[in-house]
């Protein structure tokens, strides 16, 4: 269905006009524009007028053509940097950005923990919007969700600010994230810097299936059974990489959005406010989110932060005093239902003849009016990209010292003291280090004590196992670079010369472990692994050439090396432990076996807290293992 929106009333430059305009009067509007960088905000009005439709998801997708030929127009424009390198161009479009020193500056005056882009914009929500509810504060009870959260900046901004602003609640956070610790998650959709969730992992939720997968139904269900108690804040922060298709940026994001809108209204006490992520507003989907956010929430805000890059087209719904799921209630069943399928069917949230037209005018502005900032920018970054000059690169150095100092007196930013930090015993910001220790081998044999590498006479109380989706493939491991090159050579199995020679010396008093028999997933061949130990009747081991790339193999490792008092790392690919007492770990292993008896349909993940496989030694000598079989594939 098309239907066609009035635009009488909106003031709209095409592309040409734009273009017309830059080129006039190069200098137009530069400290106009630097000015209104902190302006970038609107609200939408009368939205308690708006009424929600009686049914969701019934109707065929829905189009409107004044939305679809601005989509148009912004794609025309993003398409005139196809003639440019993309690296030149990126280069370029990170010198010009006026906001680009904003983060450096606030980390070298104020010492923030885990300070990034997503801090600086997340602390101009807090500070330009009542984010954190009046009645939280009264109540001097404060709680907030946050999705899609990896690395955590947001919460580390929301600390800064409930601590630097002296308020006086008692803050309880949770998160969700794509679990870098899932090692069938793929590490171009994750973040793997986990500073703040290794310290914090508690706080962490990573659903039924243990992926964190927001857009999966399960964890959905998850998560709002475990939150037991219901939130004043949930900010969602997803996002996908789209750079192979930017134009459709809006429509590969439609679905986490939703989910994560579901899931936020899911977990938000009335009163409460969310804080959304979106980027064009252009398409169906977006147009009845925000359509419902405006039905759900008393205030709905589009801002786009100082600190946001001009040229990109992400933009923070605000939306403050939550109704009350009851606002909904009656139509949320038929809400759910794609999220329980897992997937959009060709059908629009709401009958487009049931949208309130004056949303539908408001939102055509506010869509506008975002859109012309971002074309303005792109036109103004293609012009300087033609005629840069040195006296050029002066003025845009000066204008981001201008931008990142007004930022912090606008904010009026403070330090806060180390003991009101998220993780006060540390500077997680210098925390993040890959530098492994090389091991040494002496005649070929690298030596380890035993109680160096982990925690000898293990209890019961080490375990934390974690259950979830098995996956078939390793696609991102902690334990290793390069993960893709990790292809095991033949060498390395049963009819292979490393494992005969193994197999003749020790065969006879040692349980071998090798790549040997094909498997047919990761988690069989892991399964596999952990009961050739746990039945082992033997005192010594031998793993010959197989990589611990997972939290599982190397949680089994962690426990096994507890009850032997040497490990010793053959130069050849082979982890040789002699003597050890099985009895000490037998009762740790034993309720590791119960799990996987008791639950045939999920994998396990993880039998120990990651943070205890990140001890120094433990992960070096992991990592330096892998890293020897990568070498002696290359061989
Ligand atoms: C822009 S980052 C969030 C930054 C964060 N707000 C901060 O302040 O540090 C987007 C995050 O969304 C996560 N993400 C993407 N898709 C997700 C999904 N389906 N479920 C859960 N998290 C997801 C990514 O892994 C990434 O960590």
């Amino acid at each position: 269905m098309h239907i066609p929106l009035s635009t009488a009333t909106v003031k709209w430059l095409s592309l040409e006009d734009n273009l017309k305009k830059c080129s006039k009067n190069p200098n137009m509007s530069k400290s106009k524009k630097i000015r209104h960088l902190f302006d970038k905000k609107i609200d939408f009005a009368n939205n308690a007028t708006f009424e929600l439709p009686t049914e969701a998801f019934v109707l065929p997708k829905w189009s409107i053509p004044s939305f679809q030929n601005d989509k148009a127009e912004l794609n025309r424009t993003k398409s005139l940097l196809n003639q440019f390198n993309l690296e030149e161009w990126s280069r370029h479009t990170k010198h010009r950005d006026p906001s680009s020193y904003i983060t450096r500056f606030v980390k070298q005056k104020f010492h923030p923990e885990l300070v990034t882009q997503a801090w600086c914009k997340f602390y101009e929500c807090l500070c330009s919007f009542n984010v954190i509810p009046k009645e939280a504060i009264t109540s001097s009870r404060f709680t907030s969700f946050h999705l899609c959260e990896a690395p955590g900046a947001f919460i580390s901004a929301l600390n800064h600010y409930i601590a630097s602003q002296g308020l006086d609640v008692q803050w309880t956070w949770g998160a969700n994230t794509l679990n870098p610790d899932h090692e069938g998650n793929s590490p171009q959709e994750m973040i793997p810097d986990d500073r703040l969730l290794r310290h914090t992992y508690k706080n962490w939720y990573f659903g039924s299936d243990f992926t964190g997968n927001v857009t999966k139904y399960c964890n959905h269900v998850d998560l709002v059974e475990k939150i037991h108690e219901k939130v004043w804040l949930v900010t969602a922060d997803g996002s996908i990489d789209c750079s192979s298709d930017p134009g459709n940026q809006e429509s590969h994001v439609e679905f986490l959005h939703y989910c994560e809108t579901l899931t936020a209204l899911a977990l938000l006490k009335p009163g409460g406010s969310f804080v959304l992520k979106i980027f064009t507003m252009f398409e169906h989907s977006t147009i009845c989110l925000l359509y419902l956010l405006n039905v759900c929430f008393g205030k709905v805000s589009l801002f786009k932060p100082g600190s946001s890059k001009s040229g990109n087209s992400e933009v923070y719904v605000i939306c403050q005093h939550f109704k009350g799921p009851q606002v909904v209630e009656k139509i949320w069943p038929s809400l759910l239902s794609p999220y329980k399928s897992g997937h959009f069917v060709d059908k629009s949230m709401f009958d487009l003849n049931k949208i309130n037209p004056d949303f539908l005018t408001q939102l055509l502005h506010i869509s506008r009016f975002f859109m012309q900032k971002q074309i303005e920018h792109i036109l103004d970054n293609i012009r300087f990209f033609r005629n840069a000059s040195q006296n050029e690169s002066g003025k845009v150095h000066q204008i981001k010292v201008y931008v990142a100092n007004r930022y912090i007196n606008k904010y009026k930013l403070k330090s806060i003291s180390r003991h009101l930090k998220l993780v006060p015993t540390l500077d997680i910001s210098q925390f993040f280090s890959n530098e492994v220790k090389k091991i040494n081998f002496v005649n070929g044999v690298a030596k380890f004590d035993a109680k160096n590498l982990v925690q000898v006479n293990p209890t019961l109380d080490i375990l934390d196992v974690k259950l979830g989706e098995k996956f078939t493939q390793v696609k991102s491991s902690r334990f290793c670079d390069n993960l893709p090159k990790l292809n095991f050579s033949n060498k390395m199995k049963s009819h292979g010369p490393l494992y005969q020679l193994v197999a003749n010396k020790l065969g006879a008093t040692a349980t071998i472990i090798s790549l040997d028999s094909p498997f047919e997933s990761y988690y069989d061949f892991q399964k596999d692994f952990f009961y050739k130990i746990f039945h082992s009747k033997k005192r010594n081991f031998l793993i010959v050439g197989v990589p611990l790339l997972t939290n599982f193999l190397a949680g089994v490792m962690y426990i096994l090396i507890s009850c032997f008092s040497h490990v010793h790392v053959h130069q050849n690919g082979c982890i040789i432990l002699c003597g050890g007492d099985l009895a000490k770990i037998a009762p740790v292993f034993a309720t590791v076996e119960k799990r996987y008896r008791s639950v045939p349909d999920c994998g396990i993940l993880q039998i120990v807290p990651p943070g205890l496989l990140y001890s120094n030694n433990f992960f070096d000598f992991v990592w330096n293992y892998n890293r020897l079989l990568q070498f002696l594939n290359k061989c």
